[in-house]
């Protein structure tokens, strides 16, 4: 989100932090995704351009806040696709996305088994909705998960 946000010429800090908080529920309430989260930042009086952006990741599963911003439909577009990245990486030799390229991702898009749990449909429609094609969102996801590589486990092997 921090990369995406730069490449926009928006606030990193504020992108970094809505993509950090995403997910605040899940772990604890799987079932309430989105809807404990929504309760929890309103509670303890988050902008409701937060929460708005939180909640838009999960149009039409978890919630029907419709992506409308830029950040919107970026946290939309790159939820889901940072998954099949994640777990393209994982598959390579090198298990590092600092060597990956799209193509990798591609060829693993039609194959429903991989990464079973990634909606390809959503990614898609996010790329629409940006006004990119597929190709360079899933370039801008890895250049953007090449900078946090060590922070999320997908540096690959040390020499
Ligand atoms: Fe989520």
């Amino acid at each position: 989100m921090r990369y995406m946000a730069e490449k926009a010429g928006e606030d990193a800090e504020k992108w970094g932090i809505i993509g950090l908080i995403h997910d605040l529920d899940y772990e604890l309430y799987p079932e309430q995704h989105c809807i404990m989260t929504e309760k929890i930042l309103r509670e303890n009086n988050w902008p409701e351009e937060y929460i708005r952006a939180v909640l838009s990741h999960g149009w039409g599963l978890a919630t029907d806040i419709e992506p409308v911003s830029r950040i919107e439909k970026t946290i939309y577009a790159v939820d889901e696709l940072t998954g099949l990245v994640a777990t393209s990486a994982l598959v390579r030799p090198s298990k590092s996305v600092l060597d990956m390229e799209a193509r990798s991702v591609k060829k693993k898009w039609n194959d429903k088994r991989f990464a079973a749990g990634v909606n390809r449909e959503v990614i898609e429609k996010g790329a629409e909705m940006l006004g990119v094609t597929l190709d360079e969102l899933i370039t801008d996801c890895i250049l953007g998960m090449r900078q946090v590589a060590r922070e999320i486990g997908l540096e690959g092997m040390r020499p």
